[in-house]
């Protein structure tokens, strides 16, 4: 009998499919709140100028490209487990290389591969939300150098109002596989404070969370938390 083997369905093949295919621009904009009309924008991260710069979980690299081509990094890794989710950045930004790089890997093993490379490193609602930040928070402390920064947007509550956790614990949220089937992985919403405990045991610094609310009623709309931090010089 031959061996069987059990790949796990790729639960972020259906996000944004549909505007990859109509809408291939570069964004002129970079926001990190929920609604992605409002709020900062690619400020947050400083000035980025020859600066080494990692998304993690950057889906189809739309905020990626824009830093790439507006903001005259070094590089930008544009960071994504999801096969289906790399594969529609290649094709819609691949043409941004060198400048914007691609690369299919969990975060975690990455940055865990990447000691010290990076002066900053961000994510919007990305890898932070959906990976054990018990986990990740160190493996991204330990990948920048001394002074880089991390800065995320996260959601401050669930979609619907139910409240962020006070500890340290995923919900199981409902999503399709690449076949349609229900099922469900795991999402980390966070109160502010938990956020700061963790980042802080991760040996980050000058930790700073803003809370962003949304614009507009409903049940799909959110606050946003911005999330700020900074390893260490020494
Ligand atoms: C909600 S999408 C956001 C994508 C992008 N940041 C954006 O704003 O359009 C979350 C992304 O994080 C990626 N992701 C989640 N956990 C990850 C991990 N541990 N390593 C790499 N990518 C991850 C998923 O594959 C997915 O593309």
């Amino acid at each position: 009998m031959g061996r069987v083997t059990t790949a796990s369905p790729d639960l972020w093949h259906h996000y944004g499919r549909i505007r990859a295919t109509r809408d291939r621009a570069v964004p002129d904009t970079f926001r990190w709140t929920w609604s992605q009309e409002d709020g900062p924008g690619a400020e947050a991260l400083g000035d980025l100028g020859g600066r080494v710069v990692g998304d993690l979980g950057s889906g189809t690299a739309r905020h990626a490209a824009h830093l790439a081509v507006h903001h005259r990094p070094a590089r930008v890794d544009a960071i994504d487990a999801s096969p289906a989710q790399h594969a529609m950045a290649t094709g819609l930004y691949g043409h941004l290389a060198p400048r914007l790089r691609f690369a299919n890997a969990d975060v975690v093993y990455h940055l865990r591969t990447s000691p010290g490379v990076y002066d900053v490193l961000y994510s919007v609602f990305g890898a932070l939300d959906f990976t054990d930040p018990r986990e990740l928070l160190p493996a991204a402390s330990a990948a920048l150098r001394p002074g880089g920064r991390l800065v995320f947007s996260s959601l401050a509550h669930y979609l619907g109002g139910t409240a962020a956790q006070p500890d340290v614990v995923p919900a199981d949220i409902p999503v399709k596989t690449p076949d349609g089937e229900a099922t469900t992985m795991r999402r980390w919403v966070l109160q502010a404070r938990v956020w700061n405990k963790l980042l802080d045991e991760s040996g980050l610094t000058r930790i700073d969370i803003a809370l962003f609310p949304a614009t507009e009623d409903g049940p799909r709309t959110a606050d946003t938390l911005l999330v700020t931090a900074t390893r260490p010089e020494t």
